[in-house]
C-alpha cells in the first residue's frame, strides 16, 4: 500500500546507519507490541484497528445514521487529540469544501477548539434555523474551550427542541468512567461514546473520537480500520526493511545530523489538515526534554511561491518529508491553436504529469539545496489509504519517541497553559498562583 522512497536521504547521513538502528529499533517495535515502554498505559492504540470494541462500532454507525436523518447541521466540539483527527480524514476523504458540496449528509462544523468570539458568532449565523445535533467529545470533560462551547450549544439545543429533544441530539464522548462531561452525560441521559483509557487524544482518531464524525460525513468507517488494520498487519514485522523503521531511524539520525525540523509537504489541498493532524501526533509526542524535530507543514505547489525561498536558501535546519497519492481522475489540458502562453507543448498531457514532474523537480531542487527528502507514495485516496497512512504515522511516532528516549505518550508541557489560564480567571483553587501571575503581568 505504502512505498517509502528514501533514496534522496543517501547523501545527508552516513553509509550503513540503518544498521547502527537495528537494536534499538528492536527494543522500540518490542516496547510498543509488549506494552511496556515508558507511558505504556496509553498504547491501547497499537492493537486498536483488530481489537476495537465492536458493540460500540456498530454503535457508532447507528448513531451517524440517526443524525444523518434528524440533522441538517452536525456541530463537533472538541480541540487537541479530540478534534484534528476527525477534522484531518473528513477533510481528506470527502473535502476542505465538503459543507459546500452538494451531498445528502449534514453539513459539520468544528468549534470548541480556540476563544474567538467571532468564530463562535458567525457558526450560530451558519446554522441558522437549520436543524442540528452535537457531538461533544472531551477525554477530561474539564477543557476550557470545549466546555464553554458545549455550555452553549447545549443552551441553543435545549431553546429550540426543549430538554427532551436536546437529548436526542446531543451525543457525548468521553471517558467510560469519570469526568465532569461523564456525570452531565450520565445525568442528562446522552448517548455515551468512550474515549479509551489505554488510548491518548492524539491517537484516538480511530476510536469514537474520530470515528462518529466521521461517519456523519458519509465516509465508510470500515473500510478506514481495514486499512489502519492492513498496516497494523504489516508494520509489526520486525525488520529493517519495515517502512516504519526505516522512517523513524531515518528521522532519528537527520535529527542528530542538524536537521531539527521536519517539513510534512503534500500536493493535494485536501490534505492540509491531516498536516495539521499529524504536527499534534509528532510534535506533543516527541517535544519535550528539550528534544524532538519540530513538526511544520507545507501545501505544494502553492507554498513554493511562499516558502519557497526559506526553503532552498535559508537556514538548513530541514528534513522534508511529501506524502504523494495517485490521483482519482484525470484531467487533460487543452489544446490553444494561438499558444499566446507558450504552453502547447502540454496540450494533451494530463494534469497529474504535469504534478508528478513539478514534485520530482522540487525534491531535486531541495537535495540538491540541501534539504534532504523523504518520499511518501499511496494509491489514490481512499478509506483504506488513508486508514493505512493513519497507521503508519502512529506507529513510526511511537517508535520515534522510543529511539529518541522519550515519553510518546504524555504531554505535561500543555498543562502549564491552562494552570496559568485557570489562576488567571478566577478558578476556585488557583488564588495563590493568580496572586503570583498577576504581580508578573
Ligand atoms: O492529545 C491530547 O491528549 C490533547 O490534545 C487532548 O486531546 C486535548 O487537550 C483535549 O483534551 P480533552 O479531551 O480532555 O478535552
Amino acid at each position: 500500500m505504502l512505498t517509502l522512497d528514501l533514496s534522496k536521504t543517501a547523501s545527508f547521513l552516513p553509509e550503513g546507519y540503518l544498521q547502527d538502528y537495528q537494536a534499538r529499533l528492536e527494543k522500540a517495535a518490542s516496547m510498543l507490541a509488549n506494552h511496556n515502554g515508558p507511558g505504556s498505559d496509553f498504547t491501547g492504540w497499537v492493537t486498536l484497528p483488530r481489537d476495537y470494541d465492536k458493540e460500540e462500532f456498530a454503535r457508532i454507525q447507528a448513531a451517524a445514521k440517526k443524525i444523518q436523518q434528524q440533522s441538517q447541521v452536525l456541530v463537533v466540539i472538541g480541540i487537541g487529540g479530540s478534534y484534528l483527527g476527525a477534522r484531518a480524514v473528513i477533510e481528506l476523504l470527502r473535502s476542505p469544501m465538503y459543507n459546500l458540496k452538494k451531498k445528502d449528509t449534514p453539513d459539520i462544523f468544528f468549534t470548541g477548539n480556540g476563544l474567538s468570539t467571532d468564530a463562535l458568532l458567525e457558526l450560530i449565523e451558519m446554522i441558522g434555523d437549520r436543524d442540528f445535533s452535537v457531538n461533544v467529545i472531551s477525554k477530561s470533560g474539564t477543557t476550557t474551550e470545549p466546555a464553554v462551547a458545549f455550555r452553549i450549544f447545549k443552551g441553543m439545543l435545549e431553546k429550540k427542541y426543549g430538554k427532551e429533544g436536546a437529548r436526542e441530539r446531543i451525543y457525548a464522548t468521553t471517558d467510560k468512567a469519570r469526568g465532569a462531561l461523564k456525570g452531565l452525560a450520565d445525568s442528562e441521559g446522552y448517548e455515551e461514546f468512550v474515549v479509551p483509557d489505554e488510548v491518548g487524544g492524539r491517537y484516538s482518531v480511530l476510536t469514537a473520537v474520530g470515528l462518529l464524525p466521521i461517519a456523519v460525513s458519509g465516509i465508510d468507517i470500515t473500510a478506514l480500520m481495514a486499512g489502519a488494520r492492513q498496516a497494523m498487519e504489516e508494520l509489526s514485522v520486525p525488520g529493517l526493511d519495515n517502512p516504519a523503521w526505516q522512517y523513524a531511524a531515518t528521522r532519528n539520525a537527520m535529527d542528530k545530523s542538524g536537521k531539527t525540523v521536519e517539513m510534512l509537504a503534500g500536493y493535494e489541498p485536501c490534505f492540509r489538515f491531516f498536516a495539521e493532524w499529524w504536527k499534534q501526533l509528532y510534535g506533543e509526542s516527541e517535544g519535550k526534554d528539550g528534544k524532538g524535530l519540530l513538526p511544520a507543514s507545507l501545501e505544494y505547489t502553492a507554498d513554493l511561491h511562499s516558502m519557497g525561498q526559506y526553503i532552498q536558501d535559508g537556514q538548513r535546519l530541514m528534513l522534508e518529508t511529501v506524502v504523494a497519492f495517485e490521483p482519482k481522475g484525470e484531467f487533460i489540458i487543452p489544446d490553444d491553436p494561438e499558444n499566446i502562453d507558450g504552453l502547447n507543448f502540454l496540450s494533451g498531457k494530463p494534469l497529474s504529469f504535469v504534478a508528478e514532474k513539478a514534485m520530482r523537480g522540487v525534491i531535486l531542487a531541495h537535495v540538491d539545496g540541501g534539504v534532504p527528502n523523504v518520499l511518501i507514495q499511496l494509491p489514490a485516496i481512499s478509506e483504506n489509504s488513508v486508514g493505512y497512512l493513519i497507521y503508519f504515522f502512529e506507529y513510526v511516532c511511537g517508535l520515534s519517541g522510543y529511539l529518541l528516549e522519550v515519553n510518546p505518550f504524555n504531554q505535561p508541557g500543555v498543562e502549564a497553559y491552562k494552570k496559568n489560564m485557570f489562576a488567571l480567571l478566577g478558578k476556585p483553587g488557583y488564588e495563590e498562583l493568580k496572586a503570583e501571575l498577576e504581580a508578573k503581568l
